[in-house]
């Protein structure tokens, strides 16, 4: 029978040693994550995100496309938003020392945010409906401007832990896009 020398020979170094080695791709994977996790990151690609669907929605002249893009618009804002007030805003207000810079954004996702409503509750083809998603996106516009301008530099060049704030948000996105889906 085979349960011969190795059975008599419980060492567990030999027995790591005589594991076959693995590929590349858990090393991959956790530098892929690594890279999604850093806050300011995550921000400007849900920035981008954005951007191209108002891009999408100011080339359409079909109405339904224009419906579903309004609605991811909208949904899309409305979770980067939450993220930004209820983690990165808070630890950017500890971090920094420029609380005006992030009262005006704060104001500024307010107006946002009720224009979000606006657009939510009517329908293309209705008055302002494209004047609205259009004017929505020059607020944003200036928003992210001033955010990846003024607001992330000031952040990155703070103590403040952005690979883990990063993953927080991460988190805390998947579980409100999977809420509103
Ligand atoms: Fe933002
Ligand atoms: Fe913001």
């Amino acid at each position: 029978m085979a349960a011969t020398k190795t059975a008599t020979k419980p060492d567990p170094k030999s027995a790591t040693r005589a594991k076959p080695k693995t590929g590349s791709r858990t090393s991959r994977r956790t530098r892929a994550s690594a890279a999604a996790q850093d806050a300011i990151a995550l921000l400007k690609a849900d920035h981008r995100e954005v951007k191209t669907m108002f891009e999408q929605f100011d080339k359409t002249e079909d109405d339904a496309e224009k419906a579903t893009l309004a609605q991811k618009i909208c949904t899309a804002l409305k979770v980067h938003a939450q993220i930004e007030e209820e983690i990165f805003y808070p630890a950017a207000y500890e971090a920094i020392d420029d609380d005006d810079l992030l009262d005006e954004a704060e104001v500024e996702h307010a107006s946002a945010k009720d224009l979000i409503a606006q657009i939510e509750t009517s329908q293309p083809g209705e008055p302002l409906f494209d004047a609205k998603v259009k004017v929505l996106g020059e607020y944003i516009d200036h928003h992210v401007k001033e955010e990846e301008g003024e607001l992330f530099p000031e952040c990155r060049s703070s103590k403040m832990d952005l690979k883990t704030i990063g993953a927080l948000m991460a988190a805390r996105k998947q579980e409100l896009m999977a809420a509103m889906a």
